[in-house]
């Protein structure tokens, strides 16, 4: 049997040097319920931060860009999608939203409760990774992409660029983008915001050995893993691992190939990285775009930029 796209990415990540795991293991139907919960713990800050950043925001976003078309880089969390679009309907500009996100399930589900609401709205949803290799061209300007919750952040600086640049192709020159990101901060409030008093954050963690289960047959236990959550000072970023309790040896799938996990050792599957508000500038450039204004409350920031000519 052929492996999924999914189990080829798990067993490319277990038979690199150093073992890594791409975010999206993460989001499985139990990943994503539990990445919701995270969202309203107390020490996750930032979607509370950044929701109040929209609410104050949005009207001057809605004035300044004159936003047509709204469009959205991953789906959920559809009340901050709401803040943009009564702001764009309010002026009287926004026509038409466009979200893009790689789960059907998640999209259509949006889409059908958005439209509920706003019967004159076009909504055109894209299914695409939206962190990975998306494209969307032929949007009526002026356009507002919107990439939020501090997601650019879980890509490396590199794939920072490249990732604005694409979004900068996507919008077109004089069009906008509108960036959240969390901003460097306390460390332990940082680390707690990903070790919480719950276990919501260890157990979202721990689902990935499942999701590995389930794409792969390896037949682990989350008890063979722990959670480690390490601040990495040097590149002002959380790194997000599981460490073997003990040495495991699997047989992967696909052909006759096995995998020795040795006790300790890591296996990062996501970074989380923080920013200064002035690193998100120069970033941005780099991508081909000029910060018009940034709206931060010390916490996070919510950046608007102009696409270049
Ligand atoms: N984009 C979110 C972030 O970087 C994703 C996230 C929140 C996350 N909590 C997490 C990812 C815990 C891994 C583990 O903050």
């Amino acid at each position: 049997m052929p492996l999924s796209p999914l189990a080829e990415v798990i067993v490319r990540g277990l038979t690199s040097a150093p073992k890594s795991l791409p975010p999206r293991v993460l989001y499985d139907e139990r990943g994503s319920r539990l990445f919701e919960q995270i969202t309203t713990l107390p020490e996750y800050y930032p979607t509370a931060a950044e929701r109040g950043l929209l609410v104050a925001s949005a009207p001057t976003i809605a004035e300044r860009t004159g936003m047509r078309t709204l469009v959205k880089l991953g789906a959920g969390v559809l009340d901050k999608s709401r803040i943009l679009i009564d702001a764009g309907l309010a002026r009287g500009t926004l026509t038409s939203y466009v979200p893009v996100d790689i789960s059907a399930e998640v999209l259509m589900k949006s889409a059908r409760e958005l439209q509920k609401q706003y019967p004159l709205l076009s909504i055109s949803p894209v299914e695409a990774d939206s962190m990975g290799e998306w494209a969307i061209g032929g949007l009526a300007s002026p356009v507002v992409i919107s990439f939020l919750g501090g997601t650019i952040g879980n890509l490396f600086p590199r794939e920072r660029v490249d990732f604005f640049r694409r979004m900068c192709l996507a919008a077109g020159a004089g069009n906008y983008l509108v960036v959240g990101t969390d901003l460097v901060k306390d460390v332990d409030r940082i680390v707690d915001a990903y070790f919480d008093s719950q276990g919501i954050t260890e157990a979202f963690l721990l689902n990935v050995v499942e999701v590995m289960n389930d794409e792969c047959g390896l037949g682990l236990s989350a008890e063979d893993f722990d959670y480690v959550p390490l601040w990495d000072a040097r590149e002002s970023r959380m790194d997000l691992r599981l460490r073997a309790r003990r040495e495991l040896s699997l047989n992967l799938p696909g052909g006759s190939s096995t995998c020795r996990i040795a006790e300790e050792e890591e296996i990062r599957i996501e970074v989380s990285s923080k920013f200064t508000r002035e690193q998100v500038c120069a970033e941005l450039r780099a991508g081909g775009a000029t910060v018009v204004e940034q709206f931060d409350d010390g916490d996070f920031a919510l950046t608007l930029a102009v696409v270049d000519s």
